[in-house]
């Protein structure tokens, strides 16, 4: 695993030794975050999407206990959280929820597992829509998979820790944040079919041109519940345009000029919501075949394009998101831009020609700390292998 951070794994195995001991065997397990080139919001709906795993990841040193105790401890926060097995209520603070939501999902689908004891911890910025809660589900169940032998697939854990996500800690996410972190394969993007769950690998070419990151470092407190407004802007959507034709179970089965043929009925908001999903599934598939083309340049006016389309209809971007987006527009040397993830804050995604690289984020920063006066932090990301056991 090249891209795999030798120092943070030394690191989390010393703090696990430090809390745990090394008088016994334990594992080392890296699951990474995720980036999306394409296809945005379109995961809910059941359309494409076009993300990759990243060389920033989270890590759990663990090993099994003979009781049946959990013993957590957050590396970077230095908490620990402790909880039996037989009790899994919510405590108040937030963290231990993903690994309290994965042990539920363990215990509602049947599978036995004793205590563990883990430290974990890495480098997926928090917030900043790298999908680092992703990051800590898939590293955990895949963990106590390898630890139990429950003999759950990569699938099965994808899906069990969306549940967790859904279930446990209450966010009505899609697909694609744990699919990315679970299946990433080095130097490759993966259009993933959200209704179907068929997945193709696409080599991404990283010879001429970078993925940069640019973190607003803001997160803006509308993300989730307007997360959840539009999916069900997207329901109400599909309620009307099914009427016109009984097969539509989700904007993936509709045109974008069916939605065109009733706009009036739609009404302003939920068409310009299902406008901009039916659109963004067709980029998607176009962008591929750009990838396949070589031509970088056309994929990334397709980002561009995104953005245009989360700003004014899907209306999920922020101040800060468009500022960056706008501010690439003036440079040469970026192809293409937008902002990433769920939206209201988190990181633009650029395409930056590699000679340029240096020259984008000295602008990038100087123009941020100028208009918000806050530090911009630029992330030059690598995309690497999904989850596993760090050997
Ligand atoms: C968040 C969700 C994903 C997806 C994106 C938007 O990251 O967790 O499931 O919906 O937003 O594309």
């Amino acid at each position: 695993m090249a891209a795999t951070d030798s120092s943070l794994i030394a690191s989390i195995k010393e703090k696990y030794i430090e809390k745990f001991g090394s008088d016994h065997d334990f594992q080392v397990f890296r699951s990474p975050g995720r980036i999306n080139l394409i296809g945005e919001h379109t995961d809910y709906n059941n359309g494409f999407v076009l993300p990759a795993s990243v060389d920033k990841a989270v890590y759990f040193a663990i090993s099994s206990r003979d009781d049946n105790q959990v013993k957590l401890y957050a590396a970077d926060l230095d908490e620990t959280y402790s909880f039996s097995l037989d009790d899994l209520s919510k405590p108040e603070s937030s963290w231990p929820h993903y690994q309290l939501g994965i042990v539920e999902q363990i215990q509602k689908r049947g599978l036995e597992i004793s205590g563990f004891q883990a430290a974990f911890g890495g480098n997926v910025p928090v917030g900043a829509g790298l999908s680092s809660s992703a990051a800590l589900e898939c590293c955990l169940l895949f963990a106590l998979n390898d630890i139990f032998g429950l003999g759950l697939g990569r699938l099965d854990i994808v899906k069990m820790s969306q549940k967790a996500e859904n279930e446990y800690v209450g966010v009505q996410c899609g697909i694609m944040d744990q699919f990315a972190s679970a299946f990433g394969v080095s130097e490759s993007v993966m259009r993933l079919d959200c209704r179907s769950l068929d997945m193709e690998y696409f080599p991404f070419p990283m010879d001429e041109y970078m993925i940069v990151l640019c973190d607003t470092s803001v997160k803006h407190s509308l993300a989730s519940s307007e997360y959840n407004t539009r999916r069900l802007e997207c329901e109400q959507g599909v309620e009307i345009l099914k009427k016109y034709d009984p097969a539509i179970q989700s904007l993936r089965d509709a045109s974008p000029e069916l939605v065109e043929a009733h706009k009036d009925e739609l009404g302003d908001v939920v068409y310009r919501r299902c406008k901009f999903i039916t659109e963004e599934i067709q980029r998607v598939l176009d962008a591929c075949d750009l990838l396949v083309q070589g031509n970088l340049p056309a994929f990334g006016a397709k980002m561009y394009e995104t953005h245009d389309g989360l700003q004014h209809e899907y209306e999920v971007s922020c101040p800060e998101l468009d500022f960056l987006v706008l501010k690439t527009r003036e440079n040469a040397d970026v192809v293409g831009s937008r902002m990433m993830g769920g939206g209201f804050g988190g990181c633009t995604i650029n395409l930056v020609k590699k000679n340029g690289v240096d020259a984008f984020e000295e602008e990038m920063i100087l123009a941020y700390k100028k208009e918000y006066d806050i530090d911009l932090p630029c992330y030059r990301v690598k995309i690497t292998d999904g989850t596993g056991e760090v050997l």
